[in-house]
C-alpha cells in the first residue's frame, strides 16, 4: 500500500486571520464585552423576512440562473443607476453569495497564476486569501493613519508592474472607517486607465457614511475597468442570508456569471427573494441603521476624547482602529492581554496587514451600554499598560 498523497499545499497555506484565535479564547473568559464582531447586532427587518417566507411558500425553492433572478438583477441595476446618475444594464449585474462571492468572482475573472493585485494595508483579510487561492500575488499598498488611512497615488503608481492586473479598494473601509474622497477616487480611476488595470471596488459599507458622502468607483465613466462589489449584508442587517451583488465591466459579466456554476451554482433563491423585498421596501430601515451606528461612533469618539488612542474619527462603516503602541507589545499580544485582563475582545491589527500591527480594531455593533463599558475597559487597560511600558522604557 502506498502512503496517502499530499493534500493541496495552496489550501493548507492559505493565510488565516488571528481573529478566530481571539474568538476561541473569548469563549473561555466570563463576562466578555465583544468588540470584535463585524456584523450589525440587529436582525433583518420583519417585512423582508415575511416577504421571503411568503415567496418560499409560493415555490421559490428552486435553482436560480447563475447570474441571479432577472427581476432582482434589474432592481439592483436600477438602484445603482439612480445612485450613479446613469443607466446601468441589468446584464452587468451578477447576484452572488454575499459580497465575498463578488470579490471571489471578480478576482478570479481577472487573475491568472503569477499575476499581482494591489490590496490595502489595513485591509480585510479575505482579499489576500482569495488572491492566494487564485495563485496570484497580493501586493500591499499602505494607508497610514498620518494620511487618514487613505492611499497615496504616487505610492500606488510605484507598485504597478507589468504583472499587475487590478487595484482592490474598499470605501468606506474595514477596519479603518475611512471614506475615500472624490478626488482620490478620480485619481485611482485615472491610474487604472493609464495602466490598463481593473479596479475592484468593495463598497459593501456604502450606506453607512456619517461624514462626507460615499463616492463609487462607478461614477467616472470607466465601466470596462471597474467591478463594484456590494450587497445587502450591512445595509439591511442581512449577513446570514449570504447575498451580494457584483457589477461587472460589460465584457466580463458572462465570465463572472459562469464562475458561479462551479462555486455555488447561484445565490440562494429564498435569499434573492429577501433581497428583492429589501430593495422594494421602505428604505427608512437603512437610514435608521446608519443613525444608530453614527450614535455609537460618537460614543466611541467621546470615550477616547483627550487621548491619542483614536488616530482618526471614522467617517463610515462601523469600525475604529485604536492605537495600542503605548502598550509596548504586538497587536496580538495586546489583544490577548486585553481579553484576559480586562475582559474585552478586540481584533489584533496585524490581521489587516503588517503595517497595522500597532492597532486593534473595535466594531461598534453592540448595544450602546455594552459598547460604553467595553470601550471604558479598553481605555483603562491601555492607560494602565501605557504607564507600565513607559516606566519600563524610562528604566531601560
Ligand atoms: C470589507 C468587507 N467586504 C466584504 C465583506 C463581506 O460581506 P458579505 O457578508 O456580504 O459577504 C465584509 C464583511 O465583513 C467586509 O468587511
Amino acid at each position: 500500500m502506498s502512503s496517502l498523497r499530499a493534500p493541496a499545499r495552496r489550501a493548507g497555506s492559505m493565510p488565516r486571520s488571528a481573529i478566530r484565535e481571539i474568538m476561541a479564547l473569548a469563549a473561555t473568559v466570563p463576562n466578555v464585552i465583544h468588540l470584535e464582531v463585524g456584523e450589525p447586532d440587529a436582525i433583518t427587518p420583519a417585512p423582508i423576512i415575511e416577504k421571503a417566507f411568503a415567496a418560499v411558500r409560493d415555490g421559490a425553492t428552486k435553482y436560480a440562473p447563475n447570474a441571479g433572478l432577472r427581476p432582482l438583477r434589474e432592481s439592483v441595476a436600477q438602484r445603482c443607476g439612480a445612485r450613479w446618475g446613469k443607466p446601468v444594464a441589468a446584464d452587468r449585474v451578477v447576484i452572488t453569495t454575499g459580497a465575498i462571492g463578488g470579490l471571489f468572482s471578480s478576482l478570479f475573472a481577472v487573475l491568472d497564476p503569477g499575476d499581482e493585485v494591489l490590496i490595502p494595508d489595513p485591509g480585510w483579510p479575505n482579499y489576500e486569501a482569495v488572491a492566494h487561492l487564485a495563485s496570484a500575488t497580493a501586493v500591499r499598498y499602505r494607508m497610514p493613519a498620518s494620511r487618514g488611512f487613505l492611499p497615496d497615488i504616487a505610492e500606488l503608481r510605484a507598485l504597478v508592474t507589468p504583472r499587475t492586473k487590478a487595484i482592490l479598494i474598499n470605501t468606506p473601509g474595514n477596519p479603518t472607517g475611512a471614506v475615500f474622497p472624490r478626488p482620490l477616487m478620480q485619481a485611482i480611476v485615472d491610474l487604472a486607465r493609464e495602466h490598463g488595470l481593473y479596479i475592484i471596488s468593495d463598497e459593501i459599507y456604502e450606506d453607512i457614511v456619517f461624514d462626507g458622502t460615499h463616492v463609487s468607483a462607478a461614477e467616472f465613466g470607466a465601466d470596462e475597468h471597474v467591478f463594484i462589489v456590494s450587497g445587502w449584508s450591512k445595509s439591511y442587517a442581512m449577513t446570514g442570508w449570504r447575498l451580494g451583488w457584483l457589477i461587472c465591466p460589460p465584457h466580463l459579466s458572462a465570465t463572472a456569471a459562469s464562475l458561479q456554476e462551479p462555486t455555488t451554482s447561484c445565490a440562494s433563491t429564498p435569499s434573492q427573494m429577501a433581497g428583492e423585498a429589501a430593495l422594494a421596501g421602505d428604505q427608512k430601515v437603512v437610514d435608521d441603521f446608519r443613525a444608530m451606528f453614527q450614535r455609537r461612533r460618537d460614543l466611541v469618539v467621546k470615550a477616547f476624547a483627550g487621548t491619542d488612542y483614536l488616530p482618526i474619527v471614522p467617517a463610515g462603516a462601523f469600525y475604529a482602529l485604536v492605537d495600542v503602541s503605548a502598550a509596548g507589545a504586538s497587536s496580538f499580544e495586546t489583544a490577548k492581554a486585553a481579553l484576559l485582563e480586562a475582559a474585552v475582545a478586540v481584533v489584533p491589527g496585524n490581521t489587516f496587514g503588517p503595517d497595522t500591527d500597532k492597532y486593534v480594531r473595535i466594531a461598534y455593533t453592540i448595544a450602546d451600554k455594552d459598547l460604553a463599558e467595553g470601550v471604558r475597559r479598553l481605555r483603562t487597560f491601555l492607560e494602565k499598560r501605557g504607564s507600565t511600558s513607559a516606566k519600563r522604557t524610562a528604566h531601560a
